[in-house]
């Protein structure tokens, strides 16, 4: 029997309603705040990842030659997509363009509970604003779509900055190693790796600003740090808004191409990859040939999300089986039209069956079902009969349409 690819899933009926209305309601906090769908191919040139973090993320992607000898990547993220998208299609759009996205990412990594190969981010990318304002307002949709799904997380707002300005005297590849330790909160490596080269000191500074929960620590420990008043404003609209956070310097981000505030979402029940959501910060658009436009934006990890949000009360869907003798069959067609039409859900027998079979079938999932027999198909009416109260009354088709539509409504 063949089996799906390592690190993929399916998803039955049940989890894909799920997930729809998990979906709708993520995106509804989108478009309240002024965020656009926009959708980009599911494989880009391999380039538009490798020119910012270079060749080491190869590792990661899925990477192919197409049968023009190109090489390509599926995505592993869509921000450098959306970017690229922007250069070539909205230069010359008013700022700031406020775009939003739902889509399958593909990442090699090594699956487990929470950690997949292909899997789903909602993302939303404010391009051409560079404000404390909007860092503020990125992070207030990010707080209020995670909110409206209902998982309880933690939020996490930092600045790159502080940790940025104590490592500025190391050499590039060092400071990338520091950075790496920190974003995997790998404290024993940075420690084996700041003693090698004798910078206990800063090792001890690093600690202490990932410990730091307030500003003024965080600029007594990390100095003068260049973004100071953005750093203070921005900080100063999240606490103004009320959203709920806790200040965390400590922050790296995994992905390189932030620039400033960055921020992270953690969820309870998630044992290690408990990260539901990550964003900050950043400037792409000249690397790949447009202007020196700042941007801000996050994803969130949707399957993630479903994982933390566990079983999800779902709407039952009310479901009409009409049934039909040979000679109702021709009439039972516009029959179930009619429910169709009315928004119910109606399914129909496909397999020449007998009305006491049919009945027995429609007993395991429908809540109505609509006999169109002999008697029926003669008089114009339908036999109805609430399969949970038992009820059963021979009525005008449209008095039956609006006996089960009244029912959904309830
Ligand atoms: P990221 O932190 O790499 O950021 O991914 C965002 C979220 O995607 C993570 O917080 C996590 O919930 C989810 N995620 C990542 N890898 C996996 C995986 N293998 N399986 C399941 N979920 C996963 C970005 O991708 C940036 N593009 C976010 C951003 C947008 N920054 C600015 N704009």
């Amino acid at each position: 029997m063949l089996q799906k690819p390592r690190g993929t899933r399916d998803f039955l009926p049940e989890e894909m309603e799920a997930r729809r209305s998990v979906e709708a309601t993520m995106r509804e906090v989108g478009r309240r705040w002024g965020y656009r769908e926009v959708c980009t191919p599911e494989f880009e040139d391999l380039d538009l990842f490798t020119l910012r973090s270079g060749p080491g993320i190869i590792e990661e992607m899925y990477v192919f030659e197409d049968k023009g000898g190109r090489k390509l990547a599926l995505r592993p993220e869509i921000t450098a997509a959306v970017v690229r998208m922007y250069v070539n299609e909205a230069k010359v759009a008013p700022k700031p363009i406020r775009w939003c996205y739902f889509a399958d990412c593909f990442r090699y990594e090594r699956p487990q509970k929470g950690r997949y190969r292909q899997f789903w981010q909602f993302g939303v990318e404010l391009i051409g604003a560079d404000s404390a304002a909007a860092d503020a307002e990125v992070i207030m949709v990010a707080a209020g779509m995670l909110k409206a799904t209902g998982v309880t997380f933690e939020l996490k707002v930092g600045h790159l900055s502080f940790m940025k300005n104590l490592v500025k005297d190391l050499d590039p590849i060092l400071q990338r190693r520091v950075m790496a330790h920190l974003d995997k909160k790998d404290f024993d490596g940075l420690s084996a790796t700041l003693s090698e080269t004798g910078k206990s000191d800063l090792c001890r500074a690093l600690t202490d600003l990932v410990a730091c929960r307030t500003l003024d620590e965080a600029f007594a420990i990390a100095g003068d740090i260049p973004d100071k008043e953005r750093v203070r404003q921005t900080i100063a609209l999240l606490d103004a808004s009320g959203l709920a956070y806790t200040l965390n310097f400590g922050i790296a981000r995994g992905l390189d191409y932030y620039t400033g505030t960055v921020f992270e979402a953690f969820a309870e029940n998630l044992g290690a990859e408990n990260q539901i959501l990550g964003g900050g910060t950043y400037r792409l658009a000249q690397l790949f040939g447009g202007d020196d436009v700042a941007s801000c934006g996050f994803a969130i990890g949707f399957d993630r999300v479903m994982v933390a949000l566990g079983d999800i009360p779902r709407k039952k869907d009310l479901v009409v089986a009409v049934i039909c003798s040979d000679e109702g069959r021709a009439r039972a067609l516009a029959v179930a039209q009619a429910f169709r039409d009315a928004g119910i859900r109606t399914e129909t027998d496909l397999s020449g069956r007998g009305i006491g079979a049919q009945v027995a079938h429609a007993a395991k999932s429908a809540d109505f079902v609509v006999i169109v027999g002999k008697r029926e198909a003669e008089s114009g009416e339908v036999t109805i009969k609430d399969l949970q109260s038992g009820e059963q009354a021979t009525v005008p088709l449209d008095v039956a349409v609006a006996k089960v539509a009244a029912h959904g409504a309830r």
